[in-house]
């Protein structure tokens, strides 16, 4: 056979397979037939090689070594193709990178919430919700509220127009200034004895700065029975702030007025030095526990109203509580 056409023949045959070679135990069956260097198609050619005259020898020699390094460059290139993974249909590369992905956690305020419950858990409450869309009944009227307070200004609450007329009612809706709301729903539908908190956020149109928002969160607790007292109410906030805060915490009870609590108290908190407002308690005014239909010759109870960021700010060294809803992830990954 002419050694030319032999050479072109090997070359077009070992393209041919290589092409066809689809995984490494083919792709090495193409290696030994058609480069190994026993026996194999190289090797044949090699034996025509043999047979040349010395004069074609050496064009025919640079030829074959042209053809062989060919056909050995095409295997390793043939080789790196099978071992790449392949990229599938779905256009998924799976030698990419990976995505990333840091582990969220709960806001502190949530947290907050839930330490809060199971603190005051302990102490026999049952944690209740409420609706933060509320009635005037519910936000003002049965908690004492006279029409005339300015507790109802439009300047103090968000009223909800667009939602009273949905609900078809002729008092106003708004967003609930205050969790005392949900003591009446659960008088409302409970007999007494009552021992129960709840936990949730407020809305007040408050000018915004480092201790007060527009929305922020409360937790109100009610305890009602044939003798409870203000005593009591002490004891349990006191232990309640101890149970958050630790042994050092200080905390006071100025005289205040609530309409719906007769006495009141605000509840301070000593923090750096300065006393500051965490919230407000008493005892249960007699006319709000007529509104829910309890005998107040009968019975009597005690409520507070906390507000739960005060105490995280206190607990965490916050010192502006519009960090909280920034969303920065750096201040809040730290909780
Ligand atoms: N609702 C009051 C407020 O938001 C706080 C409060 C005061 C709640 C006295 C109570 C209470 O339950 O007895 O300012």
């Amino acid at each position: 056979m002419d050694p030319i056409a032999a050479l072109k023949d090997y070359q077009a045959a070992a393209t041919t397979a290589l092409a066809e070679a689809d995984g490494p135990d083919a792709l090495e069956a193409v290696r030994i037939e058609f480069l190994g260097k026993k026996k194999g198609r190289l090797k044949d050619l090699q034996g025509l090689l043999g047979k040349a005259t010395s004069e074609e020898r050496p064009v025919l020699g640079k030829q074959f070594n042209e053809v062989r390094n060919a056909v050995t460059e095409a295997f390793e290139k043939r080789k790196r193709e099978i071992s790449r993974p392949k990229a599938s249909l779905t256009g998924l590369d799976i030698t990419l990178p990976g995505t990333q992905y840091t582990l969220g956690r709960r806001h502190p305020i949530t947290q907050t919430i839930d330490e809060f419950k199971d603190i005051i858990g302990r102490f026999g409450f049952t944690v209740v919700d409420g609706p933060e869309i509320e009635d005037g009944y519910h936000n003002f009227d049965a908690l004492n509220i006279p029409d005339v307070h300015p507790a109802r200004d439009p300047l103090d609450n968000f009223y909800l127009s667009a939602a009273q007329a949905a609900a078809g009612t002729d008092g106003p809706t708004l967003l609930r200034s205050q969790t005392s709301t949900v003591q009446i729903r659960v008088m409302e539908k409970t007999n007494p004895p009552v021992r129960i908190v709840s936990l949730g956020r407020v809305y007040r149109p408050d000018t915004i700065d480092r201790t007060h928002s527009c929305m922020f969160h409360q937790m109100e607790g009610l305890m009602v029975g044939d003798s409870v007292n203000m005593a009591e109410l002490k004891t349990v906030l006191k232990l309640f702030a101890t149970a958050y805060l630790g042994e050092g915490v200080e905390i006071r009870f100025r005289p205040s007025f609530f309409p719906f609590t007769e006495p009141s108290v605000e509840v301070d908190m000593l923090w750096d030095g300065t006393w500051l407002e965490v919230g407000g308690a008493g005892m249960v005014d007699p006319n709000v526990l007529s509104a829910v239909g309890y005998d107040p010759e009968e019975v009597c109870g005690f409520a507070f109203g906390l507000g739960i960021e005060r105490f995280c700010m206190r607990r965490h060294q916050v010192n502006d509580i519009r960090r909280f809803y920034e969303n920065d992830v750096q201040f809040l990954s730290q909780f």
